[in-house]
């Protein structure tokens, strides 16, 4: 099954796929400096909160391996404001956040046992190459265990886009379709476009066309006529941020994806990486929510389509964790009460293996 490649490690630089451009072209830009991955990252040519953590990861070790220090103190310094940089460019996500605080955990690793600065850059984009294998481990983990809740047959529902393009592995929400189908069960997706950006009718309907997985497109304001009446076995999306109590934050409309699904019996899934719960705030309420630009939702591909009025765009909602049914982890499955679940998740030493 055809596996999209949203950024990569290469000799030249960071190769990362412009996933504003998609589906109409693919196009790559190979960046060198930790500025321009930066630009990447809040510009959303590369988005989906385990790729982004991936993309800053990456480019931290760009900007340690191109740094001009001469010292490991300067390195070190140089580190911090890297770090910042990266840090500042989207706030719900906390996977890049988890990726940064790894980074500089391994730049500490590193300077307490040599001052070889050149076995310091090299361990750095060592370090930024791992991250990117475990993300595949990772999510085919989530995948199997996720693909247990799948139906049978039949019809799932996701958001947004929650697939290779959003995490760099095989996907977190559509790995765990992918996986339930290679296992063999007959499933038919519905993809709601997900407005205002449309991650659903751009990525995700293009990824899973790609791959050969069925389909059906549909418009935000149709998912509850196709819940009450479509037969939906389940619905799976990814998260951007887990709560200590499971309230999560993820694509705007999730919520009411959520609600909906309850009213209709339909299970409402999670699938997502350790590395996106974030233990330290108790519930969704203190998840800081990105408000991006207007012109997002006034606007289609550079178009005009509403007048000059006032217009809104959170980025993401917060569905309370009395909604969802199971959060997939790759560590295995957390249910009700998730205050629970979710810590002893967090706390197991069990890692999934990597490989190339
Ligand atoms: O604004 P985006 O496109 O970065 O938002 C992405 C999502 O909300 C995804 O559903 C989420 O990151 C999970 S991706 C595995």
């Amino acid at each position: 099954m055809y596996v999209a490649q949203p950024i990569e490690w290469t000799d030249r630089g960071v190769v990362v796929l412009d996933q504003r451009r998609l589906p109409a072209e693919e196009v790559h830009y190979t960046y060198t400096g930790y500025r321009e991955v930066a630009a990447a990252i809040r510009e959303m040519v590369i988005r989906g909160a385990p790729a982004i953590g991936v993309a800053a990861a990456m480019g931290a070790a760009l900007g340690v391996l191109h740094s001009s220090a001469k010292t490991v103190e300067a390195l070190r310094s140089e580190v911090a404001e890297i770090c910042e940089v990266l840090a500042k460019t989207r706030p719900t996500a906390v996977d890049l956040f988890w990726a940064l605080e790894r980074m500089k955990r391994r730049f500490s690793e590193l300077t307490s046992q040599t001052s070889d600065l050149a076995k310091i850059r090299q361990g750095m984009v060592a370090e930024a190459q791992q991250i990117h294998l475990e993300k595949k481990a990772t999510d085919e983990a989530i995948g199997r265990f996720g693909a247990e809740f799948m139906p049978r047959e039949g019809q799932v529902m996701t958001q947004c886009n929650a697939g290779a393009l959003a995490t760099a592995g095989i996907g977190s929400a559509l790995g765990v379709i992918r996986v339930a189908i290679e296992q063999g069960r007959k499933l038919h997706v519905l993809v709601p476009e997900t407005r205002p950006y449309l991650q659903g009718a751009r990525l995700t309907a293009w990824e899973l066309h790609k791959a050969g997985i069925p389909l059906t497109l549909i418009t935000d304001n149709m998912v509850g006529h196709f819940l009450k009446t479509g037969k939906v076995g389940a619905i799976v999306t990814g998260a951007d941020r887990i709560a200590a109590n499971g309230d999560t934050a993820n694509k705007i409309g999730t919520y009411q994806i959520a609600v909906l699904a309850k009213e209709n019996n339909v299970p409402f899934y999670i699938a997502a990486p350790i590395s996106t719960l974030d233990l330290s705030i108790p519930d969704g309420e203190r998840i800081p929510i990105e408000e991006r630009s207007v012109a997002e939702v006034t606007h289609l591909q550079g178009v005009r389509i509403a007048p000059d009025v006032h217009a809104a765009h959170p980025a993401f909602d917060v569905t309370a964790a009395r909604y969802i049914a199971a959060i997939f982890t790759e560590r295995g499955v957390a249910r009700a009460p998730f205050s629970e679940s979710l810590r002893a998740l967090a706390a197991s030493s069990q890692s999934v293996a990597t490989t190339s």
